[in-house]
């Protein structure tokens, strides 16, 4: 991935975009922004549309959650495939052995701040307002979409994957000695699926975003989020115009069927490559601004924090690191003398994977495992097998290491950060061999 440069800034890297969106410099995000827009934007494509809503209140009515799920998740939740925290569930991965490509939908892990919001999508409407379209339609009078008008759209399909930032927390404590706070995920807050829906970009620019846009905020029409009593509000996590227009999908549908509630229905944002935050599930609106945008979901959230880093935290994190993992239980139990095909998957959101090595022996010795992906989808995962044939009963150690086409490797430790982000390091998967 490009880092940016002064004369060619890639603004889809918040890095970059962090020490671009000082006022100071708003004047050449402006004109970066609108670089990638094609002519024509405005006023009369507002008529794909529909015109600002006229009876606003009556509409957010009928876009009002209809109820929530109890126990927070839709779906169920058998042990032999989940591993439930909280109001969240991770999967186990020995539920993806034997799997095809992607994560069936009954398997994929479920991170909810609150609860799953039963939607109606006959009253559901996405509504677009702000200072970055023409026209700066505003919250109370937005331009409406239906459903219908939705489903009407060209529309795209789009292998990725979805994972959470803090996937792998639970490694800080138990391999580097230093917990972090959230939930301790194992590797299992992650999954592959099929998005089916229409680009966002062809969504905004039909609203009539401007060259003056420089943020969106998509927002859930989940439950508002309360932290230690204080109330956050809906989801919401800003991204740069430049990441927006680029690859972002309105996904209504998932591996071949509509969405299920747990996993945003009617509509949610897939945002391939990025931190799984940015992917809004539930999404109720958009506001599209000619100003930065902050919420608590890239301020106080999804930043590295910790005595390496900035009173404020790093940079809002955007691009998710190399992760492998095996399709095996934890602790599993193997046999002894026996030629074994380990199988397991690697994924980056720097890109392809190009090699994968495995040790047997807790690190001592490595060697390289089989691709079993010709050409996977850059923006998945890649699959892995390792033969092994371990000749006495006893304790053992897997360990896998990938590394992306960038040359992103997976280091043996990783530094720490307080709220437990990025967990890169190789993890030590514990065997019994009897
Ligand atoms: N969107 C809303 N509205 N509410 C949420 O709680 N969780 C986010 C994101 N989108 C969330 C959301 C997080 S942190 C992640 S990792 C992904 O959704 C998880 O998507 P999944 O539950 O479909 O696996």
């Amino acid at each position: 991935m490009r880092t940016g440069d002064r004369d060619d800034p890639d603004l889809t890297d918040e890095a970059t975009y962090e020490r671009l969106r000082s006022p100071s410099r708003r004047a050449l995000l402006r004109l970066s922004a609108g670089a990638g827009l094609t002519a024509g934007l405005g006023g009369g494509l507002l008529t794909a549309l529909g015109p600002p809503a006229a009876a606003a209140t009556a509409a957010r009515a009928g876009a009002a959650r209809a109820g929530t799920a109890s126990g927070g998740i839709v779906k169920p939740l058998p042990p032999e495939l989940f591993i439930q925290h909280g109001t969240n569930a991770e999967m186990r991965w020995e539920a993806m052995h034997r799997q095809g490509y992607l994560t069936p939908a009954d398997r994929f892990f479920v991170r909810n701040h609150t609860a799953t919001p039963l939607i109606d999508p006959r009253t559901w409407r996405l509504k677009l307002w702000g200072t970055g379209l023409a026209g700066r339609p505003t919250e109370d009078r937005p331009i409406e979409l239906t459903y219908e008008d939705l489903l009407g759209l060209p529309a795209e399909t789009l292998t990725a994957s979805i994972e959470c930032t803090g996937n792998g927390r639970g490694f800080f404590a138990s391999q580097q000695g230093q917990g972090a706070s959230g939930t301790p995920w194992r590797l299992g807050a992650v999954g592959v699926a099929r998005w089916h829906g229409v680009r966002l970009s062809t969504v905004l620019r039909r609203a009539g975003i401007t060259r003056e846009a420089v943020d969106i905020m998509p927002r859930g029409l989940d439950a508002d989020y309360v932290d230690k009593g204080e109330n956050l509000g809906r989801v919401r996590r800003p991204l740069p115009v430049a990441k927006a227009m680029k690859d972002v999908l309105l996904a209504y549908r998932m591996n071949g069927a509509p969405l299920p509630p747990d996993h945003g229905h009617p509509v949610r944002l897939a945002v391939p490559s990025w931190v799984g935050i940015a992917s809004v599930k539930w999404l109720g609106d958009i506001q599209v601004a000619d100003e930065p945008l902050f919420s608590p979901w890239n301020t106080r959230y999804y930043r590295l924090f910790g005595p390496e880093y900035p009173p404020d935290g790093s940079a809002p994190l955007t691009t998710m690191n190399v992760k492998s993992a095996f399709e095996l239980p934890w602790d599993a139990t193997l046999p002894a003398a026996r030629p074994l095909a380990l199988r397991g998957r690697s994924w980056s959101g720097g890109g392809r994977i190009r090699r994968v090595e495995v040790s047997a022996d807790g690190g001592a010795t490595w060697r390289a495992a089989r691709l079993r992906d010709r050409r996977p989808d850059p923006r998945g995962w890649t699959r892995w097998e390792f033969p092994w044939r371990p000749q006495r009963p006893g304790s053992y150690e897997l360990l896998a290491r990938a590394t992306d086409e960038t040359g992103a490797t997976q280091p043996a430790t990783v530094p720490h950060n307080t709220l437990g982000y990025l967990f890169g390091a190789v993890v030590r998967h514990p065997v019994t061999v009897i």
